[in-house]
């Protein structure tokens, strides 16, 4: 594509988590909004940002060496905007460090001061160098009205910020500050607009803990399932999901909610993160094991159509391989319908960055190989059991405009009676049968 005349263009590499998803949405609503036009092409950019992610190393060895390429493109062409946002920025000494390895980057902004970025660019002056503007302070709530999605028919709403958890193997807290919630009436009129907005059959809640919704209002009204209520009665035809919720805070009345209220995903995702009590009290998770299994039946009791999916570590400092184990046994209790498995990462700042008996890389492999190993068994008995069953499901075009069927859960179907579908609607379908990984289905 040859650049044309007065064009500028942007181009955003995003890494992490949705909330940084999101937040790269509300960066280009922000740059759209001054003129700027998207590009996946480096050369053609006048505007480079990195959203960066700083979970862990590896996640962060993989951006320095991105934002370590573009020294070349800003030495061709001196105009060239390089801004570094998101969790990395946060951290201490990393504004220093940034300055040092890379002095050609424009800007460095922090998560708590995003919305800074519009007049930054508006004023940018080309005589300016290094710049960094960082809060060490707790954070705020800041309405962003200029949201560019780019999630196909999933809409990602905030509703809260930051995390008060501090589990010990996490930078989130110390890099998205203390939890504060969005009022409810700014993200009822958010939901409002995207639900007339007959594109979005998925609105996705998201914070770090979202059971924990509303409780910083201390108004002894607002708390999570208040707000979803009110999301329930917002007239359109969409599903409403959300994450992370926290096991610790999942209540009765939370899975209540979901079972007798059809707007409501019946998909959970319910981080454990250890199958060893042992372990979850290190990583100060405040429960055990023997609470989340009785969470977990709670839910398939009261949700027959639940189907729950995990975040798991592996490898965190003294795990032993019983504890691992544990690890092993849950997922053949639980039966997710599939587990996101990580290999612990020290991160300076961190209770478990100066823990004893840190696990050696040889052991953590091991470890999450087996473990993926067992959750790919499982998976597919997930999958054979589908079978003969009847579940709700969304109609999509695929990439090449093909018509399949997506489950709550997230599993794709091909459709064999496709006569007068229309993409972008629910439907009821019955899976037919299984070919290696690909299920067809009928529509009912
Ligand atoms: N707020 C969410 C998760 C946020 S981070 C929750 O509490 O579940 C997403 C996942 O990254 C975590 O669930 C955890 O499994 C993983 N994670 C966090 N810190 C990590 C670390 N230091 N090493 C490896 N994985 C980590
Ligand atoms: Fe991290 Fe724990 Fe907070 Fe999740 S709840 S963001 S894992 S500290
Ligand atoms: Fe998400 Fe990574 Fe930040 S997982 S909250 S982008 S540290």
């Amino acid at each position: 594509m040859e650049k044309l005349g007065k064009d500028k263009f942007y181009l955003i590499e995003t890494f992490g988590c949705q909330m940084n998803i999101h937040d790269s949405e509300k960066i280009a609503g922000m740059l759209r909004d001054l003129g700027y036009k998207s590009t996946e092409k480096k050369e053609l950019a006048d505007i480079i940002i990195f959203n960066t992610c700083c979970i862990r190393e590896t996640a962060e060895l993989k951006i320095m060496a991105k934002i370590g390429e573009t020294k070349a493109l800003k030495k061709a062409n001196n105009d060239l905007l390089i801004v570094v946002c998101g969790c990395m920025t946060q951290q201490k000494g990393m504004s220093e460090l940034l300055k040092k390895r890379f002095p050609f980057i424009n800007l460095v902004i922090g998560t708590h001061n995003l919305e800074e970025l519009e007049n930054y660019i508006k004023e940018y002056n080309k005589k300016l160098k290094f710049k960094s503007i960082i809060w060490e302070q707790e954070g705020k709530v800041v309405e962003f009205d200029k949201v560019y999605r780019t999630s196909g028919n999933n809409a990602w709403v905030n509703i809260m910020y930051g995390c008060n958890n501090f589990c010990t193997y996490c930078i989130v807290p110390y890099v998205r500050g203390r939890e504060r919630s969005r009022k409810v009436i700014d993200i009822v009129n958010e939901v409002k607009n995207l639900a007339k907005n007959k594109e979005y059959k998925t609105i996705t809640l998201l914070g770090q803990n979202v059971n924990s919704y509303g409780l910083d209002f201390k108004d002894g009204k607002t708390n999570f399932v208040y707000l979803l209520n009110e999301l329930c009665k917002i007239e359109g035809d969409f599903k409403i999901k959300f994450m992370t919720s926290h096991p610790k805070d999942f209540s009765s009345k939370l899975i209540r909610f979901i079972a007798t209220h059809d707007k409501m995903s019946k998909a959970l995702h319910l981080p454990v993160q250890s199958g060893s009590s042992r372990i979850l009290k290190a990583m100060n998770r405040h429960y055990d094991i023997e609470h989340y299994k009785n969470l977990v039946s709670e839910i398939y009791r009261t949700i027959p159509s639940a189907t729950l999916t995990t975040d798991i570590i592996v490898g965190f400092p003294g795990e032993t391989d019983e504890d691992f184990e544990e690890t092993c046994k849950l997922l053949e209790f639980v039966k997710y319908s599939s587990i996101f498995g990580f290999v612990y990462s020290k991160r300076e700042g961190t209770p478990a960055s100066k823990f004893e008996n840190q696990i050696s890389a040889k052991v953590k492999q091991k470890r999450i190989t087996k473990l993926f190993e067992i959750q790919h068994k499982i998976s597919k008995e997930q999958l054979l059991n589908m079978v003969g069953k009847v579940f709700d499901a969304l109609l999509e075009e695929d990439e090449n405009h093909k018509i399949i069927a997506r489950t709550d859960s997230g599993k794709t179907l091909c459709p064999v009676n496709l006569k007068d579908v229309k993409p972008n609607t629910f439907c009821k379908v019955k899976v037919l049968e299984i070919n290696g990984n690909e299920l067809t289905c009928e529509i009912i």
